[in-house]
């Protein structure tokens, strides 16, 4: 801990898709427990907001996770002007919603290289210099989708396993040079993400279709909610603070599922 009591004082952490959702609610937790962040983001509005709202603490860049030399030479740039990085957080995901039956190779394609290689292109940028200075931390978020069948949802559910098994083997190749690395994985979590998922398929009010998350749906096989509420982007924050900190400083290679017991954790 240190002499302010923020425990990620003096740490540096990039996390991608900053701009809203959960992406900006772990930049702003990151922010507040000490950390300087480069949030970054496809849009650069969401970021260039975050960064008038705290000066000297957080830089805004423009970052298509998808684009493998673009992620290699922001992260080189960035060490060069703002330090080693310390912290790095996968955030930037996208959903297509089909069934298999309709869904198209570009929409599989464009999921996968959102969700699976962006994560690659992000981690291991990242673990490359990591490991070399012997420490770092490596979170990426996935989904709960990852580990259980959803209807609808088999790019985006495929694309998430293989970002939390990349994660995972990535975990075990770098943990002997002190660089842990772990996945954070939300059930329904109330952003534009899920808004859409509501707004296509019904007209009912926000509260309604949240409810409707809650209850379950036995024709989709979905189980509903224990904890009887839809994840707020914070309480994500929450979990990927916990394991970027020292708190976490023992637990690499583990699948945080945040999601008020959806999954049953079947
Ligand atoms: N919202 C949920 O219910 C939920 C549940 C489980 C997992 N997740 C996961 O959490 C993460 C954040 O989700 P969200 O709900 O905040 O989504 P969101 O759609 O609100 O935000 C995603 C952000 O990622 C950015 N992005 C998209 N493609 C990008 C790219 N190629 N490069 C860089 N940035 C890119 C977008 O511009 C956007 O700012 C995603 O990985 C998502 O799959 C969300």
């Amino acid at each position: 801990m240190s002499a302010t009591g923020l425990e990620l004082e003096g740490r540096l952490a990039l996390v991608t898709g900053a701009g809203r959702g959960i992406g900006e609610a772990v930049a702003r937790a990151l922010v507040a427990h000490g950390a300087r962040v480069i949030a970054t983001d496809l849009a650069p509005e969401g970021v260039g907001k975050l960064a008038r709202e705290h000066p000297g603490h957080l830089t805004a860049r423009f970052l298509d996770v998808t684009d493998a030399a673009a992620v290699e030479a922001l992260v080189a740039e960035a060490e060069d002007s703002l330090g080693p990085l310390d912290i790095a957080v996968n955030v930037a995901g996208i959903l297509r919603s089909s069934s298999v039956e309709d869904l198209t190779d570009e929409d599989w394609a464009a999921t996968f290289s959102v969700n699976a290689n962006g994560v690659l292109h992000v981690s291991r940028a990242a673990a490359r210099r990591m490991t070399g200075r012997g420490s770092g931390s490596i979170v990426t978020v996935a989904s709960n989708a990852a580990g259980v069948p959803r209807a609808g949802m088999s790019a985006y559910a495929a694309s998430k396993a293989a970002a939390v098994m990349f994660t995972k083997c990535l975990g075990l190749e770098v943990a002997g040079r002190g660089v842990r690395c772990n996945t954070v994985s939300p059930g329904s979590t109330l952003t534009d993400m899920q808004r859409a998922l509501w707004t296509a398929s019904d007209a009912e009010s926000e509260a309604a279709a949240a409810q409707r998350v809650i209850a379950g749906d036995l024709a989709t096989h979905r189980t509903g909610i224990p904890l009887g509420r839809i994840a707020d982007p914070a309480d994500i924050a929450e979990a990927v603070v916990f394991l970027v900190s020292d708190r976490a400083r023992h637990i690499t290679m583990h699948d945080l599922y945040v999601d008020g017991g959806a999954t049953l954790r079947a």
